[in-house]
């Protein structure tokens, strides 16, 4: 049984929200991906926040054979002209296209309008249901109307992703009843975030998912660098500890949830 002992004692990882098509990378992406691998951080989803570069990340997914991509508008993203519900099927067309977002509700920056926030959710929302893959939501500050509008909408039918989750238990509650995964970032790792970490501790094994959001959010003990893929396993760490099971454990329960969220073959 030495075999069997041996792919047991792997790690495998995914990080499913990151932003690694982004410039912070352009220097060094080759080697960021290699040091990916290395800590068992085996596939990687990048995600969109607008549509004119959603080309560079269909081009990595293309590349790679351990990584996929969404499409979507971020809620804060200026842009000249609004998604169609049209131009996000079609993006999702791609066998590599996962989930449609990063898209949601964002109070705390407001750089766009929360009306105009709100019905560019509601079109993705749609998009999701109509191609019926997963919605990759950012709420921050806006538990309400983004709790409301997923309601509103139906998302229980598309299902979905509250990416990196900084709320409190009872919007985790409400998510999970719309049958939404929660997934945690480097925030979990904060000393100042005790809260967050119990939230963490809560969340069905079913439903919960680990991401970077690189290059933001660093995880301790690298809070402050940059970040990248591979400080997921950080975050497994926090959470599995937490949580009070083995690191591979968390691995197995996360990167299966994953795999079945974003309906990719293992
Ligand atoms: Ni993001």
């Amino acid at each position: 049984m030495a075999e069997q002992h041996k792919l047991n004692d792997h790690i495998s990882l995914i990080d499913t929200h990151c932003h690694v098509n982004f410039p912070h990378y352009s220097d060094d992406r080759d080697a960021m991906f290699e040091r990916m691998s290395e800590a068992g951080v085996d596939r990687c989803i990048v995600v969109a926040v607008d549509l004119e570069h959603v080309s560079e990340l269909r081009a990595l997914s293309e590349a790679r054979d351990n990584v996929w991509f969404s499409a979507g508008v971020h809620p804060n993203h200026e842009v000249a002209k609004e998604p169609t519900v049209d131009e996000l099927l079609s993006l999702a067309e791609h066998p590599r296209c996962v989930a449609i977002g990063e898209s949601g509700m964002d109070f705390f920056r407001n750089s766009v309008e929360p009306e105009l926030q709100e019905s560019r959710f509601r079109t993705h929302l749609q998009a999701a249901k109509a191609c019926n893959k997963p919605i990759i939501v950012h709420d921050r500050n806006a538990d309400e109307a983004s709790i409301r509008i997923l309601t509103d909408e139906g998302a229980d039918r598309c299902g979905g992703i509250m990416h990196c989750f900084s709320s409190d238990w009872q919007t985790a509650k409400q998510a999970i009843d719309l049958g939404f995964s929660i997934s945690f970032s480097g925030n979990v790792t904060f000393k100042n975030n005790p809260a967050l970490r119990e939230v963490a501790a809560q969340i069905p094994d079913d439903l919960l998912l680990i991401e970077t959001d690189s290059p933001y959010l660093t995880p301790v003990p690298y809070r402050g660098k940059r970040n990248e893929p591979a400080y997921v396993r950080h975050i497994a760490e926090c959470i599995a500890d937490v949580r009070g099971v083995s690191l591979e454990t968390l691995a197995k329960q996360t990167t299966a949830n994953a795999l079945k969220r974003f309906n990719i073959g293992a």
